[in-house]
């Protein structure tokens, strides 16, 4: 791998996850709309910190769906729980993840994100074996990482940024192909991913 992984943000800075000015900077409701969830789908916020994105595609699963929230941190699943409690979700599930094992049941997951986590795994190949093992037959991940090229995420710390090249890199032999590249949002790219089929499998979106 040519980066190094960036530090883990600890969850004392968890108040910058639900900054007022990220509805602007990260137009998260774009980003879950883009996604197409659907009623009873089985999603994951892998690296969910506080639950940004899980309570809002917690509102997208409905109550026949359910979201887990992955975390390494067991205080962030604390802020995830205070959240979800305050906002009335119950079909949020919060998993303590290891460092390299989400902890998700193999072959149960329609649809995975990732925001600003995926270049803080200290060891990104186990993580993508597993989370390509915990995707259903079609499953897909949407994952955001900030720009490395050009201005646009200038004001963000260099190993806390992706290219495009990178990203491919590390995700196409991991067993993922690309499936979009959306550029609408302001400093990051938003990458949508399908596992690829093994020999044999079938690869049809359930
Ligand atoms: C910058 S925060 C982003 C949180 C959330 N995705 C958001 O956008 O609000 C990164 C989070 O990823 C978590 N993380 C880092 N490595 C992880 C791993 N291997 N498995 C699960 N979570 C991880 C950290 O504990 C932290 O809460």
């Amino acid at each position: 791998m040519e980066r190094t992984p960036a530090a883990v943000m600890t969850f004392h800075g968890a108040d910058w996850l639900e900054r007022p000015t990220r509805e602007e900077e990260e137009r998260p409701d774009d980003v879950i709309r883009e996604m197409g969830l659907k009623e009873g789908d089985v999603a994951v916020d892998m690296g969910c910190g506080t639950g940004y994105f899980a309570r809002r595609m917690a509102k997208a699963v409905g109550a026949t769906g359910k979201v887990y929230g992955v975390d390494i941190q067991p205080e962030m699943l604390d802020y995830l729980r205070e959240f979800c409690k305050k906002e009335g979700l119950t079909n949020v599930e919060p998993v303590l993840g290891g460092e390299v094992d989400p902890k998700l049941p193999p072959n149960s997951i329609d649809w995975m994100i990732l925001v600003d986590v995926y270049h803080e795994f200290q060891q990104p190949a186990p993580m993508l074996a597993k989370m390509r093992e915990a995707l259903k037959p079609g499953g897909r991940i949407a994952l955001i990482e900030y720009r490395m090229l050009g201005d646009t995420a200038k004001h963000i710390k260099t190993e806390h940024r992706m290219s495009v090249k990178q990203v491919l890199a590390e995700w196409n032999p991991a067993g993922f192909e690309l499936v979009d590249l959306i550029e609408f949002l302001p400093a990051q790219h938003f990458f949508i991913f399908q596992k690829r089929p093994d020999r044999g499998e079938s690869g049809g979106k359930s």
